[in-house]
C-alpha cells in the first residue's frame, strides 16, 4: 500500500523543458505512462526515482519527500542492467545495487532472509528453476524477468519501469508483462510503467496518463480510456508513422480509432 504524489514537477535541461508542470497522485495501483518519444516519460520516472533533480516541484511517496535515489523504489530498466556473466539467483539477490558495489557484495556473505527473498522474487516471475543459471543464457524475456525479480527483493513500495518490454517480441512482451503485474499485485506496490505499445497497455494498466511536451494531456481509469484519447495522443503530430498507424494516408481533421484500438478497449 503506498502513495505517489508528483506535485507541478518541472525539469529542464538547458532550453528543453522535458517537464513542465506534471501533477497526478497514483494509490496501490499500476499505472501506465504513455506519450511519443520524447514527451518525458524517462525524465518523470528518473526523477520519481531519485536518478535526476527535478528543477522545480515535488514528488512525495507515502509522506516523504523523494530527494535521492532510495531503496524502497524497485526501478526496472529497458535495458536489464543485469550481471550477465553470474547466475539469476545472483542478479536477483544483489537487488539494484549499482554495478560496483553489486560486484563487491557479489563476494560477501548475505543473510538467509536475503536469500528467501531473493528466491521468493524468482518464483514471483516464475523462474525458480532457473534460478542458477546464467544470465548471459537466458533470452531476453527472462533477463527481464530476472530484472523484475531484482526490483521486488528490496521489498519496494514503489515499482517503476521504463519501457520494460521495448527490446521484446509481442509475445514475450506479453508473457513479462503479466509477469510484472502479478508482481506488483501480489508485493502490493504501487507501479508507474511506461510503455509504447497501446495495446499491452490497454490490457495491463489500470490508470493511464498521457504526456506530451513534457505536460500531462490525460489521466483516466481503465474505464475512461477511450480510443479518441490514445489517437489524439499520438496522432497530433504529423508524421509518416502516423499515417502508417493509421493506415490511411495523411491525418484527417477527425482521426478515426484505430482498428487494433478499438478491439482492445472493447475487450
Ligand atoms: N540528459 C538530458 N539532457 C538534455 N536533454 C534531455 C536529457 N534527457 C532528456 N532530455 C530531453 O527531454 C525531453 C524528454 O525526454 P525523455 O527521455 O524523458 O522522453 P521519453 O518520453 O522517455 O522518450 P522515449 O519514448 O524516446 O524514451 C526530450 O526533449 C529529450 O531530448
Ligand atoms: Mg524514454
Amino acid at each position: 500500500m503506498s502513495t505517489l504524489t508528483v506535485d507541478d514537477l518541472t525539469k529542464e535541461y538547458g532550453d528543453v523543458t522535458a517537464l513542465d508542470g506534471v501533477t497526478f497522485e497514483i494509490e496501490d495501483e499500476f499505472a501506465v505512462l504513455l506519450g511519443e518519444s520524447g514527451a518525458g516519460k524517462s525524465t518523470l520516472l528518473r526523477c520519481v526515482n531519485g536518478l535526476t533533480e527535478p528543477t522545480s516541484g515535488s514528488i512525495v511517496l507515502d509522506g516523504e519527500v523523494v530527494t535521492e535515489s532510495r531503496s524502497d523504489v524497485g526501478m526496472i530498466f529497458q535495458q536489464h542492467n543485469l550481471v550477465e556473466g553470474v547466475s539469476a539467483y545472483m542478479n536477483a539477490l544483489t537487488g539494484s545495487l549499482s554495478h560496483v558495489s553489486m560486484l563487491r557484495s557479489l563476494m560477501q556473505w548475505q543473510s538467509r532472509e536475503d536469500k528467501l527473498q531473493a528466491l521468493e522474487a524468482l518464483e514471483t516471475v516464475g523462474l525458480l528453476e532457473e534460478a542458477h543459471q546464467r544470465v548471459s543464457q537466458m533470452s531476453g524475456g527472462q533477463q527481464q524477468r530476472v530484472g523484475i525479480a531484482r526490483g521486488l527483493v528490496q521489498d519496494p513500495r514503489l515499482l517503476l519501469a521504463d519501457e520494460p518490454v521495448a527490446s521484446l517480441d509481442p509475445s514475450s512482451a506479453e508473457t513479462v508483462m503479466g509477469y510484472l503485474k502479478k508482481a506488483a499485485t501480489e508485493h502490493d506496490v504501487t507501479a508507474l510503467v511506461s510503455l509504447h505499445q497501446v495495446n499491452i497497455a490497454a490490457h495491463f494498466g489500470e490508470r493511464f496518463i498521457g504526456l506530451r511536451d513534457g505536460q500531462t494531456v490525460f489521466d483516466v481509469r481503465r474505464a475512461e480510456l477511450t480510443p479518441e484519447l490514445i489517437d489524439d495522443l499520438y496522432g497530433n503530430v504529423d508524421t509518416v508513422g502516423l499515417a502508417d498507424t493509421h493506415g490511411d494516408g495523411p491525418a484527417s481533421e477527425e482521426i478515426e480509432p484505430g482498428p487494433e484500438t478499438e478491439q482492445v478497449l472493447a475487450q
